[in-house]
């Protein structure tokens, strides 16, 4: 009998702080860490270099299918796209948007299932995303979906922005969360939404460290 691989998913949505949450509790825990989110903005990247219409789906897929990707998951995320790092192109406001309408498509999160699945390995995996608990990993013991008020979210999203020297406007950022917002929860394929055996936890008014006390709770 293979040894069963403990999973940990966090999901919910942008800006709710589940990678930094993740992140942590994953290097506490000593697990891997799988950031679901950068392989969609990846793609986003992808599409973008190769100039390709995004309402073409079949370009699209194919772009999904070709895309090497490799991650070096070192203190900081680094991830090479066909070879070229393409870390620094993750983080804009842009990729992200981009990364939610090719996430809409079927096809694609299909083709992108198996390498998602692939980063379950002993001794354990954190994974943050938005279908983490739903469709990737719903044999996973312990469930996060975390949230937080869009206000707090583009609030925090706007610091994180200005800290990595990018220029930001908190209005903008603002209606561009809820658009994402809106596209996540609504498309027909894995949108985002809890699962029913996760634990809910608001983080609006938490501190990181009391969400890290509150998931660590749950895997002891
Ligand atoms: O989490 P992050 O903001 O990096 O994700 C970017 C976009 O990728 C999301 O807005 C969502 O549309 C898509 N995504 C997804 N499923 C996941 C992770 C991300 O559809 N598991």
């Amino acid at each position: 009998m293979p040894i069963p691989v403990p999973v940990l998913t966090i999901d919910g949505p942008s800006g709710a702080g589940k990678g930094t949450v993740s992140r942590l509790v994953a290097k506490k825990l000593g697990w891997h860490y799988l950031d679901s989110g950068s392989i969609y903005r990846s793609l986003a990247v992808a599409v973008q270099n190769a100039s390709i219409e995004l309402s073409d789906i079949s370009a699209v897929l194919e772009v999904a299918q070709s895309m090497a990707l490799e991650f070096e998951c070192g203190d900081d995320l680094v991830v090479r796209l066909n070879g070229e790092n393409i870390t620094g192109q993750l983080s804009l406001e842009s990729t992200g948007g981009i990364a939610s309408v090719v996430a809409a498509y079927p096809e694609v999160r299909a083709v992108l299932l198996k390498k998602q699945q692939d980063f379950k390995q002993l001794p354990g995996l954190v994974a943050d995303g938005r279908d983490m608990g739903t469709v990737v990993f719903p044999e996973a013991k312990n469930k996060v979906y975390l949230t937080a008020s869009a206000e707090k979210r583009a609030e925090r999203r706007y610091k994180q922005l200005i800290e990595k020297e990018i220029d930001a406007n908190i209005v903008q950022i603002t209606s561009e969360i809820e658009a994402r917002d809106r596209r996540d929860m609504e498309r027909e394929t894995a949108p985002l939404a809890m699962a029913v055996d996760a634990l809910y936890i608001d983080s609006s008014d938490l501190t990181i460290e009391q969400v890290i006390e509150e998931v660590l709770n749950l895997i002891h």
